[in-house]
């Protein structure tokens, strides 16, 4: 089942209108970038998908019982759990047996770059290691929604790259994502894109 924009506009409390008569439908296993300029309203329209604000106009429309599940620019992990344990611990949770869960974050880590890292300690993973992982965890979260905001605003060109690469990798996936970014590299890496330009 698709997420759902319906004509969504939204603008802040003595603020101009951001973005008007947004419809999109989010398909299952979509990854979309996001863009428009620095301030058109990209992480106000995550939030709305978030359901954390209610637009001023329209209707965002999630599955029944939808999960969302933002990816933070800052990785924040455990520092003394492998990279494999970030990954099982939500298939665990899902109910996966411990053999079948290591057995599938495996194949996670390995479509991310990181297989050979799979017992490295969170803290000794490099930056990009730790973005990747990330991603590799939210897949592993099965969502309804993945959000990320702006993943490569923070990073130098190496690592970035290096976090493209992933995002190009999470259309394989089935995991339904939009990422927010004026990276065109980002950008180039999703399948789809929603341009909040056009929606003004
Ligand atoms: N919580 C808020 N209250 C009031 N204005 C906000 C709030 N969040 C963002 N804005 C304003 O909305 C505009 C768009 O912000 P934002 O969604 O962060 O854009 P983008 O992510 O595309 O750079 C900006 O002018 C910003 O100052
Ligand atoms: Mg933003």
């Amino acid at each position: 089942m698709s997420v759902n924009l319906h004509a969504v506009g939204h603008r802040w409390p003595g603020g101009t209108e951001l973005f008007r008569g947004v419809d999109w439908a989010f398909e299952d296993g979509s990854v979309t970038a996001l863009v428009g300029p620095s301030g058109s309203g990209k992480s106000t329209l995550l939030a709305v998908l978030a359901r954390m604000l209610v637009p001023t106009a329209g209707a965002v429309e999630l599955p029944t019982g939808a999960e969302v599940l933002w990816v933070f620019q800052n990785p924040h992990g455990v520092a003394r759990r492998s990279a494999l344990d970030h990954v099982s611990l939500p298939l665990l949770a899902r109910g996966l047996t411990r053999r079948a869960a290591d057995d599938r974050a495996m194949e996670i880590l390995e479509r991310f770059g990181l297989a050979r890292r799979a017992s490295a300690r969170f803290r000794e993973l490099s930056g990009g290691e730790a973005q990747r992982l990330m991603l590799a965890r939210g897949v592993a979260s099965a969502p309804t929604l993945m959000l990320v905001d702006e993943p490569t605003a923070q990073l130098d060109r190496a690592t970035a790259a290096e976090v493209n690469d992933a995002i190009g990798e999470l259309g394989a996936t089935g995991t339904t994502v939009v990422v927010a970014t004026h990276d065109d590299a980002t950008r180039d890496a999703c399948g789809d894109v929603l341009d909040l330009g056009r929606f003004r």
